[in-house]
Formats: structure tokens, C-alpha cells, sequence
């Protein structure tokens, strides 16, 4: 996702987001309000996922970023990790088949390092049989923590320096954008964060320079296309300046 102009830039408040990424929040507190293992929030979250896909393409978003598991989930019990790895197995291993045939490109973002080969394989598989799909960029954030991303980019532009293939003065912010893990996808217009919490939580944070935030109650597995249109309209009615003047009024 490249700091470059966001794709929206210019267009009517009214319309819709291009690019939507969510923070998929909620998944235990919706088990244990139910008296359920957490296990079974994850796994209710798959499906919520699974709906929003398919919403997000009927309503002409042509990306949806998703937090799936990030570099600090390490510090969950082993159980839970294990349920989450075994949930993303599961998940390609299902669905791959009906995303391909939907024309959804799936894309992953995050460190690779570190992953079980069985499972870096399964995303490189997601990865290649979708590489020329149109319709929906399915970006899956996993293993994921934007600081990282960020150090990472500045460790290759100073690399190029210090091989003297370039000058420090060419560092600036389209030239670190560039080395961010998926720099031809626009900024994300619209972040929504479900479950009440208010915050980024280390994710997207460079390319959420101009997004708008929109935070709702629902745990993520409840959160359906409704849920969804309700945070878009929310999105449509904020007005988006990107740091310059609010847009004529008429006279
Ligand atoms: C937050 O719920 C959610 C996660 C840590 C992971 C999100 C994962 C899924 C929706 C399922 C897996 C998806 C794929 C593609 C494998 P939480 O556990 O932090 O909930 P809490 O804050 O209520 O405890």
C-alpha cells in the first residue's frame, strides 16, 4: 500500500470506498458471552469472514484488508495459536476454490519468517492460483505488525545506501511506501475495528495516514453486510479533506 495520493482522493463524499480494512475484534468476549470456548469465536469469526467477503464484492470494494493474526499474538496461550494456524489451514484449504472461482486475488502482508512451512506453502499457493483475479483484492494481514513492515522498508533503503546505490536525500515518503509490503494497493479509505475498542493496534498504521476510522460495538462474529453498510454510510457522511480545505459548498 503506497503513501501515494489516496485513490479516493476527489471524490464525491458520497461515494463509496475502494479499499476497506478491518480489525477483526471480539471473537472471545462473543464466546464467553455464550459461555463458549474461545476456539469456537474464532471459528464463528471464519464465517463472519466469509459473509463479508462476499458483501464487500457485491458492494464494488475493490480491496478488503483483514487483520488475521498479528506479530503480537504470539503471546497468546499455545492452544489458541494453534486454533488460529489450524483456522487459516482450514480456511484456504475450504475456500480457496470458491474465492478463485469469485475473482477474489488473495495477497498476504506480514512476515513470512518463523511461519510453519506447511503454512507459508498454503499461502503461496492462495497467492499464485489467484495471481490474476480482478475483482476483489483479498489482502490478509498475518503475522502481521506495521512497525515491522516499516523497519523493514528502512532497512532496504539503507541497504541502497550504503551499497551507494542511492542517495539519502532520495528518501522521502513515496520512496518508503514503495518498500512496504504491498505498495500497489491504495490506502485503505475506511478502518473499522469491531468490539468497541478504539484503536489501531500496530496495523496499517503509514498507510492509515488519511483513512477514516470507524469503530462498532458488534463482535466480529456477528458483524454481517448490514453491519458493514452501517460503517460505510458512517464513512459517507464524513467529509474528507486530506489535509487541505473542506470542499465548496456551492456559492
Ligand atoms: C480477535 O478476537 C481476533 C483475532 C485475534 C483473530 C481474527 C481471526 C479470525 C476472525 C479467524 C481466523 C481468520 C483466518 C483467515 C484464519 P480476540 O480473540 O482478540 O477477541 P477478544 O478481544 O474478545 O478476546
Amino acid at each position: 500500500m503506497s503513501n501515494a495520493a489516496p485513490a479516493t482522493e476527489g471524490q464525491d463524499r458520497s461515494d463509496g470506498p475502494l479499499h476497506v480494512a478491518i480489525i477483526m475484534d471480539g471473537n472471545g468476549r462473543w464466546a464467553a458471552a455464550r459461555g463458549l470456548p474461545r476456539a469456537e469465536g474464532h471459528r464463528r469469526g471464519v464465517e463472519a469472514l466469509r459473509r463479508v467477503v462476499r458483501a464487500v464484492s457485491e458492494l464494488g470494494i475493490l480491496h478488503l484488508t483483514i487483520f488475521s493474526f498479528s506479530s503480537e499474538n504470539w503471546s497468546r496461550p499455545a492452544t489458541e495459536i494453534g486454533d488460529l494456524f489450524g483456522l487459516l489451514r482450514r480456511f484456504i484449504r475450504n475456500d480457496l476454490a470458491t474465492l478463485h472461482r469469485d475473482g477474489v486475488r488473495v495477497r498476504v502482508i506480514g512476515e513470512r519468517a518463523g511461519l510453519e512451512p506447511d503454512i507459508c506453502a498454503l499461502l503461496n499457493e492462495a497467492e499464485e492460483l489467484t495471481r490474476g483475479n480482478t475483482r476483489l483484492n483479498l489482502i490478509v494481514a498475518f503475522n502481521y505488525g506495521s512497525r515491522q513492515e516499516i523497519a523493514n522498508a528502512a532497512q532496504r533503503l539503507a541497504r541502497e545506501v550504503a551499497e551507494g546505490r542511492r542517495d539519502p536525500s532520495s528518501i522521502d515518503a513515496d520512496a518508503l511506501g514503495q518498500y512496504l509490503d504491498a505498495p500497489d494497493i491504495p490506502d485503505p479509505d475506511l478502518i473499522i475495528r469491531t468490539s468497541g475498542e478504539q484503536r489501531l493496534s500496530n496495523f496499517l498504521m503509514w498507510q492509515a495516514a488519511y483513512s477514516e476510522l470507524v469503530f462498532v460495538p458488534t463482535h466480529w462474529p456477528d458483524f454481517d453486510k448490514a453491519t458493514l453498510e452501517g460503517a460505510i454510510a458512517e464513512y459517507a457522511r464524513r467529509e474528507r479533506r486530506f489535509g487541505g480545505l473542506a470542499a465548496k459548498t456551492g456559492s
